[in-house]
């Protein structure tokens, strides 16, 4: 049998655990989805295109940040750590922070294998002395790190604002949880946004050339290829909102019109704009991130920011 691109539904089995997201999410009185799901190949491109996009700051800020304090972080944290990145990805700020403190051992942590595998091999390349350990893992669950560092003290490694996904309370459970994995002696670094002014907030996420909408948009697109559904993409409008009460940019998928569609076999109907919440991406003020990490188990040692105060790096200590 020719197995051909246009009909993935027909040879690749649905990933159960999507399909359950997404049947829940959308059955809600106010649908929302999980934003773990916006990274299938096609949605992990734009992602890359929107780090790149003048107005999606995170990136390039944050990128600056552990360039320019290389002799702060060799001296706040010291050498011979065993360095454990979450949600490792391409790891492309890594570098920067391995230079400077020259660790014992890193253990990139991802979810997919591919991805994992590939920039674990280009950065044991750089640090042909460094151990590379890739765990293929969710961070949200239960871990086991490679023997190969026990014993060694860790420093967690958290950037690009990621906890920002998460509601206060998943975040503080996720930082506890950390704290557990990597010990009493562990430090944490850790990549916080900032809240600012609203319109540059927006702006990030709902940049001029419309590829954090076709982000956005990717997920209706990817429900309809491997979840057999029939989401009408020209009847959704992307919408990026700053929610002041929560301290949060939400994207949304807004029906421009009253919409009636398909999921595995489930029906769904949406009223003209009636929205999906697709993801919320929390700011932090300087004292809320101090408290966040309190709260999961982090004293505050010392954060570094841009001249603007847009993005900030915590680095704490396990209390
Ligand atoms: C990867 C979760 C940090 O919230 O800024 C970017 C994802 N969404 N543009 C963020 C994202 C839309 C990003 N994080």
């Amino acid at each position: 049998m020719l197995l051909t691109q246009d009909a993935p539904t027909a040879t690749r089995p649905a990933d159960p655990a999507f399909l359950r997201d997404i049947v829940q999410g959308l059955s809600a009185a106010r649908k929302a989805t999980p934003p773990i799901w916006f990274y299938d190949r096609r949605g992990s491109e734009l992602f890359e295109d929107i780090t790149n996009l003048p107005e999606y700051y995170p990136t390039r800020t944050e990128t600056a940040l552990l360039q320019r304090h290389g002799a702060d972080f060799a001296r706040a944290i010291g050498r011979g750590r065993a360095v454990v990145e979450f949600g490792a990805g391409s790891a492309r700020k890594t570098p920067h922070l391995l230079r400077a403190i020259d660790p014992a051992a890193y253990v990139p942590i991802d979810i997919s294998g591919d991805f994992l595998r590939a920039s674990s091999s280009v950065l044991a390349r750089s640090f042909p002395a460094l151990p590379v350990l890739p765990l293929v893992g969710d961070f949200n669950g239960p871990l086991t790190l490679p023997a190969q560092v026990d014993g060694l003290p860790r420093l967690g490694f958290f950037p690009g604002s990621t906890i920002g996904n998460m509601e206060p309370s998943a975040a503080v459970d996720l930082l506890r949880a950390m704290r557990d994995l990597l010990g009493d002696d562990a430090m944490l670094l850790i990549g916080m946004d900032r809240i600012k002014d609203r319109d540059r907030l927006i702006a990030a996420y709902d940049d001029a050339q419309g590829v954090t909408a076709a982000f956005n948009l990717n997920l209706a697109k990817r429900i309809n290829r491997e979840l057999e559904g029939d989401l009408p993409v020209d009847g959704l409008a992307h919408r990026a909102i700053w929610n002041d009460d929560k301290a949060r940019v939400e994207m949304h998928l807004e029906a421009i019109r009253p919409l009636h569609f398909h999921v595995a076999g489930h029906c769904f109907t949406m009223a003209a704009g009636e929205t999906i919440h697709t993801e919320s991406s929390h700011k932090y003020g300087p004292r809320d991130a101090r408290l966040l990490l309190r709260a999961g188990g982090w004293n505050p040692v010392e954060e570094w920011t841009d001249a603007e105060g847009l993005f900030s790096l915590m680095l704490a200590r396990a209390s």
